[in-house]
């Protein structure tokens, strides 16, 4: 996107780099603009403020009685982004909300808001988030076992490792990391109690997995466990059910995946407005969907941005227009 806001003249040299900072580069951030902006006075909602680059090209792209609402629940990313985006937070063109997205309606709803024109959800955690070792996200790195995205929620990595039932922890494991070996994990676990490291559980697991294979077992089991710890599906599903009040006719969402757990449950729901993927018809077999998707295949990054950020090779960035149906008719 190219910084003056002019959404339809592309940067086709390196446009992620502009908004990118030592915190977090965004990703695919030009597709999101394009793909999200319908309306550029209109109101629109990052639900995952991070070091703010989607938030600031949206700011951008907008005109200057344009709009955004921009929400996090981690306050170091409220911190860095507050000082990137003073200018718009004193003019009153943002306003940043600490909270989760799963509380967004309500979180609107105190703000005085009832429906914005647009809302961007960029998943999981910022690369900032994963550096910082004392975070404790990262198997590559020594630190607390922790992976709080809200350090004020009493639950985290350390109660769930060492206080959850064997089998649960399999759950978790084989759930929302699709990991093959869970149930020998979580034995290992269970027996090498107290796991209080990222360096200790990484060890566990790195005995645990076969052969070859220690680098993708690791990446599952801690994605698992960080899932778990934030509860990261139930919020994106509740938000998801409540984005079909929140987003205003013609308005849109974009959902931007990094594991195919996330990227499953947004093609359902954009194709067909409920989380199962189930197509609903009308006596008429016309398909009954708030959405009209306005890509069926998910955009990618391309090659010169994964070179630069390979946290991109990931990303799955999906976008749906809200249209009348049900009630709206
Ligand atoms: C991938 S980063 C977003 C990066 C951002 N788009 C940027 O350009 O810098 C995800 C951010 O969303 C936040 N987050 C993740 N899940 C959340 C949730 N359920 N509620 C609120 N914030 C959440 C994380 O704390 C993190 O700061």
């Amino acid at each position: 996107m190219n910084p003056t806001g002019d959404l339809n003249a592309r940067d086709n040299t390196e446009p992620w780099l502009n908004y990118a900072s030592s915190y977090h580069a965004p990703v695919l951030c030009h597709d999101v603009i394009q793909g999200l902006v319908t309306r550029k006075d209109g109101v629109y909602v990052d639900g995952t403020l991070g070091g703010g680059g989607h938030t600031a090209a949206l700011l951008d792209a907008l005109s200057a009685s344009g709009s955004v609402i921009a929400i996090d629940q981690d306050e170091d990313a409220i911190a860095e982004a507050s000082k990137r985006l003073a200018p718009a937070l004193s003019n009153e063109r943002l306003r940043i909300l600490k909270g989760n997205f799963g509380d967004m309606a309500s979180l609107l709803d105190a703000a005085g808001i009832t429906q914005v024109d647009g809302l961007l959800l960029d998943l999981g955690v910022s690369s900032h988030q994963l550096d910082e070792a004392e975070r404790g996200f990262s198997h590559r790195m020594k630190g607390p076992l922790d992976m709080r995205m809200d350090s004020g929620q009493a639950f985290g990595a350390s109660e769930l490792v060492n206080e959850m039932e064997e089998s649960d922890l399999m759950h978790v494991m084989f759930q929302y990391g699709e990991e093959p070996k869970a149930r020998r994990i979580a034995r290992d676990i269970v027996k090498a109690r107290p796991i209080l490291t990222t360096e200790k559980l990484a060890e566990v697991v790195r005995w645990a997995a076969p052969r070859g294979q220690e680098a993708k077992t690791l990446a599952r089991v801690f994605q698992a466990i960080r899932i778990a710890v934030n509860r990261e599906l139930d919020v994106l599903d509740q938000v998801l059910r409540d984005s079909i009040d929140l987003i205003s006719l013609g308005g849109r969402l974009a959902i931007i995946s990094y594991h195919s757990l996330e990227d499953r449950r947004a093609k359902h729901f954009l194709r067909t407005g409920n989380l199962e993927g189930e197509i609903k018809k009308d006596l008429y077999g016309n398909k009954l969907t708030p959405w009209v998707e306005i890509n069926r295949k998910p955009i990618t990054a391309d090659q010169a941005e994964q070179i630069v950020n390979p946290r991109s090779r990931s990303a799955r960035l999906r976008i749906a227009e809200r249209q009348a149906f049900g009630d709206d008719l």
